[in-house]
């Protein structure tokens, strides 16, 4: 048997493997990046569901277009211009399963083998999964608390002849949940509009900002129609519904419209409508808002028990929304090894040398703390000072 060239840069993913063991209902998995499923409105979308497949079965049951429901296209366009002050039109938006499809379509779309992907160091690592099928060289840029370096960006562009496609996530970053400030924002966009790039801002988490102004997403501040923004209701309504979207420039959406059709023709059209429904009847705006006063208490707690019980070996960027804490330990502590002490004390995170593509970075760590309730942080906590000790 013969397989593609391609699966020989395709592997499991680290944290993938790891959820399989914090599935046990004892473990305190701060590991994932699971939403809190206590605030899922699941009575709503079950009377949505019921609903539409009981009176409208007919029609939501049916094949529907590629490019996705059209009143859900529009209100992800209205809510755009609402949150982020972007103007783009409904036809404007391409429908995905979830914004992960929308990371291998943007792949699909720019990357050649061996042509160059920029990314952020650390970066989310199923997107790098994702574009590996595709076989760029990465390229990473390296990053500060207040975001990408510009410097740093203008002598990777000065150096690599073949950039296609700069993937970035300036809104609580997956992993290190750094938001980058407004500052940095411009001038990336300074830099990158004397070019041709295409920029990927990926922006799952911007809605769950709990504290701080909003800067101004890459989106709002394109004048060239450079950037494609990649949305999801995975954080802001549930992940199970797996609807996401990819806005941008026509010449972007039209192309990305014709892989949809090759990859599976459109996403389900019950759960679009669904969404729709619900955006529609529902207070989808209180939900979030909702969500965002659960993850601030919950972060709240990780912080102050991080801080009582790691006072002098923790050094945090504490973050102003989204789903995760990023903790760096002293150079000598591997966090590979912390993570089997803490496996056997039943408590679970995801080392943070996982998301740096070049290795590196065994001192760091990713917590989530939007998946578990307030009780049981500090527990979860005390028993990692325990796996620390014991290192
Ligand atoms: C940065 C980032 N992008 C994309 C995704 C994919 O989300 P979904 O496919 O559920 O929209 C995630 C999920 O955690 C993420 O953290």
């Amino acid at each position: 048997m013969k397989y593609a060239t391609r699966m020989n840069h395709i592997r499991a993913s680290e944290i993938r493997e790891l959820l399989k063991l914090t599935e046990q209902p004892d473990i305190i998995s701060f590991a994932g990046g699971l939403p809190a499923p206590e605030l899922f409105p699941v009575r709503e979308l079950a009377d949505i569901l019921h609903g539409l497949a009981s009176r409208e079965g007919q029609s939501f049951l049916q094949y529907g277009t590629t490019a996705g429901h059209g009143p859900l296209r529009e209100t992800i366009s209205r809510r755009l211009r609402q949150t982020q002050g972007v103007r783009i039109d409904a036809d404007q938006v391409l429908i995905t399963n979830g914004s992960q499809q929308g990371l291998d379509f943007a792949g699909k779309l720019f990357l050649d083998k061996d042509s160059v992907l920029l990314c952020e160091n650390p970066t989310y690592l199923a997107a790098i999964n994702a574009f590996k099928a595709y076989e760029p060289r990465f390229v990473t840029v390296p990053t500060d608390r207040d975001g990408m370096l510009p410097d740093a960006l203008a002598a990777v562009l000065e150096r690599e002849r073949d950039v296609r496609m700069i993937y970035v996530i300036p809104d609580f970053q997956n992993p290190t949940g750094i938001s980058w400030s407004a500052e940095r924002r411009t001038q990336f966009m300074d830099i990158i509009k004397e070019t041709d790039i295409p920029v990927l801002e990926d922006n799952p988490y911007g809605e769950l900002r709990f504290e701080g102004e909003t800067p101004p997403t890459l989106m709002s501040l394109d004048k060239k129609g450079q950037v494609i923004g990649l949305g999801t209701f995975s954080k802001i309504l549930c992940p199970g519904l797996r609807v996401g979207w990819l806005a941008g420039a026509p010449q972007f959406i039209t192309r990305l419209e014709l892989i949809k059709q090759g990859a599976d023709l459109h996403t389900s059209h019950l759960t679009q409508a669904c969404i729709q429904r619900y955006a529609e009847c529902c207070d989808l705006e209180g939900h979030i808002g909702q969500i965002r006063t659960l993850y601030k208490s919950r972060r709240n707690v990780m912080l102050d028990e991080i801080r009582c019980r790691f006072p002098d070996e923790a050094d945090i960027v504490p973050p102003a929304g989204g789903m995760f804490l990023w903790m760096t330990l002293p150079r000598h502590v591997n966090t590979r090894v912390l993570l089997e002490r803490s496996l056997d004390r039943k408590v679970a995170f995801v080392p943070g040398g996982s998301f740096f593509h070049e290795g590196g970075h065994e001192n760091t760590m990713r917590l989530n703390f939007s998946n578990t309730p307030e009780d049981r942080i500090p527990e979860g906590i005390r028993r990692l000072r325990e796996a620390y000790d014991a290192m």
